[in-house]
């Protein structure tokens, strides 16, 4: 099953595994790739994984969530992305771009006075931020659209909006950090007019049959946060959204990537909850969290929950993990989750620090 093709609107992919976004952190001060990024596609290529997506990419300078992160925001990028997609194709490869806003959630480095829906500090934030004007609302919208329009432009095979893991598009869905009182906060349709806002901007401007998909947070996991019911609900409401999948993921930061995954039991983290929303949609679903044993992923395939899997840890450690899984050389990621990977100095980029697992375990 794994190795069976599969679709997402209108991109054909040859097999069920997918590079879950994983920022690279491999760019200039100014979001342009460096070269270790196009070596990094490369061999993520080679490997056989069906569709790459790029680590979360910003469009706009105001929600550059941290440094060396990739930016998308200036038709300035175009040339450097190509060469990206480019590299990808030749393999054979398929690619997706991750586009994002901070909002909140940016480092001190990076952004002096970050924005979000409502003004908020800890402990959902790091530090202070201020609320939008509605004229930013607006502004940012168009970022996004202009921001996948650029992706299109670049050979992207298809762009993913990043509506998880606490950043601007989870900051409006969440009734802990949306506190507003206009059109944009309060219930929960109003909360989620920025997205669909997103969604129909981008539409206008990559046209009907442009993959376009989501990787979508259905939990908070925090006090006063998203409750699960209030997620699948705005699930149910993609295809309306002109979505053409949706990645579940759920969770504010390290709660998104579980550490310590190392029975089968403990693999596929947020599949109860993919389970309760599977009867909602009839998009293709992309199950992502812990994954790690080849018969977990299948057979989270074949009970027909989940569309595809998403691997990050797993494919940081090994980039060729899944031509391995395919020759039936490997049938369980080595990945110990103690999370080793996200650098600890600049120019290091990611890479997988975490010891060897000692034999036999
Ligand atoms: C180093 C690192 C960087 C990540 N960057 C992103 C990102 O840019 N966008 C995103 O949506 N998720 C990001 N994630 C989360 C992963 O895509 C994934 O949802 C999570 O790690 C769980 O999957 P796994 O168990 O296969 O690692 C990142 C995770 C790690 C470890
Ligand atoms: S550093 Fe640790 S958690 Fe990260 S990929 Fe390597 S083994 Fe997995």
């Amino acid at each position: 099953m794994l190795f069976t093709p599969g679709r997402i609107g209108s991109l054909e992919l040859p097999n069920r595994l997918v590079r879950s976004a994983t920022a690279e952190r491999m760019a200039d001060e100014k979001g342009f790739p460096k070269p270790e990024l196009e070596a990094l596609y490369t061999e993520l290529a080679q490997g056989g994984v069906g569709l790459i997506i790029t680590g979360h990419m910003y469009v706009a300078p105001s929600g550059k969530c941290h440094e060396e992160m990739t930016g998308i925001y200036s038709d300035e990028h175009i040339p450097a992305l190509v060469r990206l997609t480019k590299t990808v194709h030749k393999e054979g490869g398929k690619i997706a771009a991750q586009i994002n806003h901070g909002g909140g959630s940016s480092n001190a480095e990076t952004v002096a006075e970050p924005i979000a829906p409502s003004s908020a500090g800890e402990p959902y934030f790091m530090r202070s931020a201020r609320s939008m004007a509605p004229g930013e609302i607006e502004e940012t919208i168009q970022a996004y659209a202009q921001a996948a329009r650029r992706a299109k432009e670049s050979g992207f095979d298809a762009v993913q909006i990043h509506g998880a893991h606490g950043y601007l598009i989870s900051q409006f869905t969440s009734p802990l950090t949306n506190k507003r009182n206009d059109q944009w906060g309060g219930n929960i349709e109003n909360r989620t007019r920025f997205l669909r806002r997103v969604c129909q901007a981008i539409r206008e401007q990559v046209g009907p049959d442009y993959p376009v998909f989501i990787k979508f947070g259905i939990i908070d996991g925090l006090e006063e946060g998203l409750l699960p019911e209030e997620g699948i609900q705005i699930i149910s409401q993609f295809i309306e959204m002109g979505l053409d999948a949706v990645e579940i993921s759920g969770g504010v930061g390290y709660q998104s990537t579980r550490k310590g995954i190392r029975k089968p039991a403990e693999e596929g983290y947020f599949m109860p909850i993919i389970e309760e929303a599977r009867p909602q949609t009839d998009l293709p679903i992309l199950a992502v969290g812990g994954f790690r044993s080849r018969h977990v992923m299948e057979r989270a395939l074949l009970s027909g929950v989940a569309d595809f899997i998403s691997l990050c840890r797993p494919l940081i450690r090994e980039p060729g993990l899944p031509n391995l899984i395919q020759s039936g050389e490997r049938e369980k990621s080595t990945c110990i989750s103690a999370n080793n990977c996200w650098p600890t100095k600049m120019n290091t980029g990611i890479a997988c620090k975490c010891p060897a697992l000692p034999e036999g375990d």
